[in-house]
């Protein structure tokens, strides 16, 4: 089982070399693996995503919901000069969507062949190669801090990462970030209606690890109940304003991975966490 949300045909390290299986995967193999992952699939994943992300929209996972439409950021028109962090920002299509809206984001992320793609279409964003759990930036330099399904599902250390976005942030900064829901951890990770009935644990929060034959990570993802994100939530010091679970509309009938029509009208399958900073 897995939840690879950017993950279709399988990595470069061919299939049958990839072992996948469920063990433990501490910080520094699951950051190693993360870098080497999307440097090999970066390209397929642009390939195969970049039309339904489009160049500078904001979408927040394959439901398609827009920050357009759903202001989690904050409402139209306050975003101008407001300086915004994006986290596992990919080719950095939300910092563009950001950008055109008058506020001044950085895109990090920690492949260098994603950024290579956000540097392909362009528009001039500050871009930023690190790991979401050490961020590059003086205390209080954000005043928004946002990802798409960036870094967060990948981490061992989640409440490490949050820690970093609360220091980066200035008082009452927002978080909002976007994850594949807890829940879809309990299915089979299939679009179909084999990937409707429960095939594992919800609290098993076991890594789903692929390994090479020297046993060594080559993907990781890290699940968390949904207890487990509040709690992290409140202890990397922020406050939950909201929790949303994007309905799937009727105009989207593109599959993604396990995410489908079939699915998304039955279960969730992302869930949006929207924090502010609590101050010291
Ligand atoms: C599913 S992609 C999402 C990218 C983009 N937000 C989008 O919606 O297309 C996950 C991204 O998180 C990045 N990532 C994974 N682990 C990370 C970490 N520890 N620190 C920073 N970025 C990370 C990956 O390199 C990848 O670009």
């Amino acid at each position: 089982m897995n939840q690879e949300y950017g993950r279709e045909d399988g990595p470069e390290v061919p299939e049958d070399e990839a072992e996948a299986t469920r063990r433990d995967a501490g910080d520094a193999e699951s950051s190693r693996a993360s870098r080497g992952w999307w440097d090999r699939n970066a390209d397929e994943y642009q390939t195969e995503h970049g039309a339904f992300l489009g160049d500078d929209r904001f979408v927040w996972g394959p439901e398609g919901l827009d920050e357009e439409d759903a202001e989690l950021l904050g409402p139209a028109g306050s975003l101008r000069g407001l300086d915004v962090l994006e986290i596992g920002a990919g080719a950095a299509q939300c910092a563009r969507w950001l950008a055109a809206r008058g506020a001044r984001p950085v895109a990090l992320d920690l492949s260098h062949r994603q950024l290579q793609h956000a540097l392909r279409i362009g528009g001039g964003l500050p871009l930023v190669e690190a790991d979401a759990g050490a961020l590059p930036f003086r205390d209080g330099s954000f005043d928004l801090a946002c990802s798409a399904y960036g870094a967060v599902p990948f981490v061992a250390d989640p409440v490490r990462v949050f820690r970093e976005v609360r220091r980066v942030l200035r008082p009452g900064g927002r978080w909002v970030f976007s994850v594949t829901h807890p829940i879809r951890w309990a299915f089979p990770d299939e679009p179909g209606p084999e990937g409707l009935s429960v095939a594992a644990s919800y609290f098993d929060r076991t890594p789903y690890v692929e390994q090479d034959e020297k046993g060594r990570a080559v993907y990781v993802e890290h699940h968390r109940t949904l207890g487990d994100r509040v709690r992290d939530v409140v202890a990397g010091g922020f406050r939950l304003v909201d929790l949303v679970e994007p309905e799937w509309p009727d105009w989207n009938s593109q599959e993604w991975g396990g995410w489908s029509p079939l699915r998304g009208n039955l279960i969730p399958g992302t869930a949006i966490f929207v924090c502010e900073r609590l101050d010291d």
